[in-house]
């Protein structure tokens, strides 16, 4: 990533989060490289508003679909599948530009709530060893607090410094109760919504247990549970996931709307 890229990131994010207190972009610190390609179900997604740049973290959900936040939306979005190392264009790599972005419509930017959005590509992803689709929830499938999950992205990899990662990095979470998320008034989570949200990442394992780039797929047992949205301002857990399991009667009924 370029230094104008990160530059221009970090200029949005006050756009792009507008959760009072807390809020930025998601980031994995701490956590590892992942091995190149374990995640074939990743997309890397590029952003332009206006004339800002950003970037967020998305993921296969169909040939044509790619699941992300609301709050990744932009005016021109283009999807990077299949890739490591985005300094690279690698050979397995494929690059669709968006013809359609839907946002949830009852997404609200005030407080995050239904943080959702499908992405429709322009033709359809070849699917590979290095392109694969990852499995939805069942409808209304609830994760038990304790069960290990994993994210990934590409976002910045310390809370001091504001590096983004040039390859896919990855960290083990664990699903946390609803009341590790309390909703006090003056609190940071009191907009936490138990029904849409998820409350992920143990605060006893301090900054080794962060969020994924905004967008991200929080994957347990194989499946995206979760989508990266908020969290406080300096990434400490817990941070708020979509609850995907939620919204499967949205998702399915908006792709079959608009399969050609
Ligand atoms: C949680 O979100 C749902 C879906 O938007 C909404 O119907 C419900 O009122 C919300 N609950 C609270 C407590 O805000």
């Amino acid at each position: 990533m370029s230094l104008t890229m990160q530059l221009l990131f970090f200029v949005l994010l006050p756009v792009a989060f507008r959760l009072p207190p807390g809020s930025q972009a998601g980031e994995i610190i701490g956590g590892r490289e992942a091995q190149p390609h374990s995640r074939p179900y990743m997309a890397y997604l590029s952003l332009w508003r206006g004339h800002k740049s950003s970037f967020c973290g998305g993921f296969l959900v169909s040939e044509n679909f790619v699941l992300t936040a609301a709050h990744c939306n932009g005016d021109i979005i283009t999807v990077r599948l299949g890739t490591h190392n985005l300094r690279n264009w690698e050979y397995n790599e494929q690059r669709i530009p968006v013809c359609r972005s839907i946002p949830h419509p009852q997404y609200n930017k005030v407080t995050l709530n239904n943080d959702i959005m499908l992405l429709q590509l322009g033709h359809k992803a070849r699917l590979n060893g290095y392109v694969r689709r990852i499995p939805l929830p069942l409808p209304h499938q609830r994760m038990r607090p304790g069960t290990v999950c994993s994210v990934a992205g590409w976002g910045r990899t310390s809370a001091h410094n504001q590096l983004s990662s040039d390859t896919l990095r990855e960290t083990d979470v664990v699903v946390m109760p609803d009341a590790a998320c309390p909703r006090d008034p003056d609190g940071i989570y009191r907009n936490y919504n138990a029904s849409t949200m998820m409350c992920v990442g143990d605060p006893e394992k301090g900054k080794s247990s962060f969020r994924g780039d905004s967008g991200g797929p929080l994957v347990c047992q194989g499946r995206a549970q979760g989508i990266v949205s908020w969290g406080s301002e300096d990434g400490t857990p817990p941070a708020v996931y979509t609850r995907v399991s939620t919204y499967i009667p949205w998702i399915r009924a908006t792709m079959r709307r608009l399969q050609p």
